[in-house]
């Protein structure tokens, strides 16, 4: 569909048996279900990113390495990404931060919703990956999904939301694809 935003779903797990991965499948059927957004499943596990070791901070752009210049090249690709967080140890998983952290620019004036499961929804996590977000330009949106007690919802590779997850990944959406527009069209002009 034409005018459709793009928008990435990244994987904040690459655990065994991950959680995250029946949680961003049902992001990605509910997403798609709209028609105004065009996602993609980014799954950190097949980008295999290192723990940061260039030289230079992100911040200063003229990245060498081409595996960062291709991650750079899909962050780019973007109007706006949904975050799929898991909750360690009441702070945002590692490998969620270092993908946000392996790029600067690519990030910056577009928005990001955050969909967490854990004890307390990752409620913790995620306002710590807002403060992360905020360093990198972008633009949290304040609509959240926490998923209390996920594994009660999982069935194998699907999670069975309910009537009130369905409500919340709606409204994250909603705030979404309104930020996309116009951060989309800041951007342009
Ligand atoms: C290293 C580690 C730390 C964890 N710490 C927390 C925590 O602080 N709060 C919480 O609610 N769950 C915690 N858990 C349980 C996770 O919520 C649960 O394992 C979840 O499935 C992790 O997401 P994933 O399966 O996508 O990796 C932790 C799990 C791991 C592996």
């Amino acid at each position: 569909m034409a005018n459709q935003l793009n928008m990435l779903v990244i994987l904040g797990s690459v655990r065994e048996g991950r959680m995250a991965a029946p949680v961003g499948r049902w992001v990605m059927e509910r997403g798609a279900a709209r028609g105004d957004l065009n996602l993609e499943l980014v799954d950190p596990a097949e980008w295999n990113l290192p723990f940061f070791p260039h030289p230079k901070p992100p911040a200063a752009g003229n990245y060498q390495d081409p595996l960062q210049i291709r991650w750079a090249q899909k962050i780019a690709s973007a109007d706006g990404y949904v975050l799929i967080c898991p909750e360690y140890n009441h702070s945002g998983s590692a490998v969620l931060k270092n993908a946000l952290d392996t790029v600067f620019a690519e990030w910056g004036r577009k928005p990001v919703g955050f969909v967490g499961y854990g004890s307390v929804g990752a409620a913790r996590s995620i306002e710590q990956l807002r403060l992360t977000t905020i360093a990198l330009e972008m633009a949290p949106i304040n609509s959240s999904v926490h998923l209390i007690r996920p594994s009660a919802k999982r069935d194998g590779d699907r999670f069975n939301a309910d009537s009130y997850d369905d409500k919340a990944l709606a409204a994250l959406f909603d705030d979404l694809a309104w930020w996309g527009r116009t951060l989309k069209a800041g951007r342009e002009g």
